[in-house]
């Protein structure tokens, strides 16, 4: 028995990295599972864009249609790049808020009316930069902020209802998001201020680690949890 048998996830950013272990998890443990992503391809995952709110209800419906139902909605998709406050661009401000904060936004309101039927959940992947300044990242800072701050309001909300909301806020993972994040460092970065970052456990976070955070926060495990933020920052915070 599946911790997900007979339940149907919306998993946004499944195309790589989180996404991917997340949808690959929840499907290994019952579910059926839609992915949506920019990039996605076939039956699996749905071409989505997350800032397009047609884009976004279609990506829904096309889930209610084939599976009946939506138990979870998983908030995945994500940018991420570095750069000086003076240097970033209008257009990159709005990107970041755009994918990783108004995304999860409109996948919620188009998921509540079907969460609200089966008593479901979502589950945000904000980041340790959410809770956390950190240099160089003024815009995935706000817009992650912003995610965890989101997440405890509609969890209030929601409650009555009987839908949960939470986030997990990784430090490091090891996926494609991090890598070329790491190119778009200024040259002349100050090496202190980054050391704030570093975990105190070595090494990064796996992916499928992080999905296992969310398919807890998921699951019937977690009946009794709304509104968290679940760090998994090697210990940055202690
Ligand atoms: N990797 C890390 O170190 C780390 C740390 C903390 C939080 N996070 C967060 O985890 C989430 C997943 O990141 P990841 O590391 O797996 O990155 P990733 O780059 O491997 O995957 C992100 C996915 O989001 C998709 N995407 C981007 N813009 C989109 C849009 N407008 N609509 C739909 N899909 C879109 C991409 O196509 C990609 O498949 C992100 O929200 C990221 O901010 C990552």
């Amino acid at each position: 028995m599946g911790r997900f048998d007979g339940k149907v996830a919306l998993v946004t950013g499944a195309a790589s990295g989180i996404g991917a272990a997340t949808l690959a998890l929840l499907r290994q443990e019952g579910a059926s599972v839609v992915g949506a992503d920019l990039a996605g391809a076939g039956d699996d995952i749905v071409r989505t864009d997350v800032t397009d709110a047609d884009s976004v209800a279609q990506a829904v419906a096309a889930t209610v249609e084939r599976h009946g139902r939506l138990d979870v909605a998983v908030n995945c998709a994500g940018i991420f790049r570095f750069g000086r406050v003076e240097d970033l661009t209008l257009d990159e401000w709005h990107r970041h808020l755009a994918v990783n904060l108004t995304g999860p936004f409109l996948v919620s309101q188009a998921a509540i009316p079907h969460l609200v039927e089966t008593k479901g959940s979502i589950v945000s992947v904000a980041s340790i930069a959410g809770v956390k300044g950190q240099a160089y990242t003024s815009a995935y800072c706000a817009s992650k902020g912003g995610l965890v701050l989101f997440t405890k309001s509609i969890a209030l909300e929601l409650a009555p209802r009987g839908v949960r909301v939470n986030c997990v806020c990784p430090g490091g993972v090891d996926t494609p998001l991090i890598v070329g994040a790491f190119a778009s460092m200024p040259a002349d970065a100050d090496a202190r201020l980054m050391t704030r970052m570093d975990s105190v456990l070595p090494g990064l976070v796996a992916p499928g680690e992080v999905a296992e955070a969310i398919a807890y926060l998921a699951s019937d495990a977690a009946r009794m949890v709304t509104g968290t933020t679940l760090l998994l920052d090697g210990g940055t915070q202690s």
